[in-house]
């Protein structure tokens, strides 16, 4: 299988102590996923820019942040995120039907861009996208809450993507975030998954490179 490449997702950490749990995945991730939700967009509410911004500044904190964008309104809040070149910020293509603006907008900020989708909207809506986008992140459970179960139907969605970025030799990375760890990562990787996004199976295990390399030896 080909290499694959993880991004904790923080959603599961320990709010009280967020530097530390960055630091103890940091040997193992791509990047650390930062999931901002705004109580409208989705039922729950999580943090945004002033706690992102602060992880960012942290001499501590060495991994790039991949930004969630799980919100109503990325025209407004999505400048707010300090990012550069490494860093990617993902939105919703629920959101606006304004989708290549918004990728010029925030790809003028300096980062990565990505999109994203609720399980339920056609992907045929971000066909036409992949070719001006860093990633597509492709959800595996109902956007809102960590520790879910995954649902199998994402499987499709990530092969009719893939296809279209390998038949057109995109270099668009295909990310799934939601239900991953190590009985489902194996089957994500083998319909075309690059990269995968974990919180319950990471940050809720004590040692958290183990958890990570469990995944990896999953996909063995
Ligand atoms: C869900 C978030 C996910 C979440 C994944 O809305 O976008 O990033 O943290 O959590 P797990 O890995 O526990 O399913
Ligand atoms: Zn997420």
């Amino acid at each position: 299988m080909p290499e694959v490449v993880f991004a904790p997702s923080i959603l599961a950490a320990d709010f009280g102590r967020l530097v530390e749990e960055v630091e103890s995945v940091k040997e193992v991730a791509e990047s650390v996923h930062v999931d901002v939700m705004d109580g409208h967009f989705v039922p729950n509410i999580t943090i945004g820019p002033v706690v992102a911004n602060s992880l960012k500044d942290s001499d501590r904190v060495e991994v790039p942040l991949s930004i969630h964008l799980m919100i109503e309104d990325p025209w407004k809040y999505g400048p707010e995120f300090d990012v550069d070149s490494e860093d990617l910020i993902i939105f919703h293509s629920e959101v606006t039907d304004r989708e290549p603006e918004l990728i010029e907008r925030l790809r003028n900020q300096g980062s990565k861009v990505g999109i994203s989708q609720k399980p339920a909207s056609p992907v045929e809506d971000v066909i036409p996208l992949l070719e001006d986008l860093d990633e597509v992140l492709v959800m595996g459970v109902e956007p809102g809450f960590g520790g879910q179960e995954f649902m199998p139907e994402t499987l499709e969605r990530i092969e009719k993507l893939k296809d279209v970025i390998r038949s057109n030799g995109y270099d668009t990375v295909v990310s799934v975030d939601g239900g991953m760890d190590p009985s489902t990562v194996g089957q994500v990787v083998e319909a075309g998954a690059d990269k995968i996004i974990a919180g319950s199976a990471i940050f809720g295990k004590e040692d958290r490179v183990k958890a990570v390399e469990d995944m990896k030896a999953a996909l063995t």
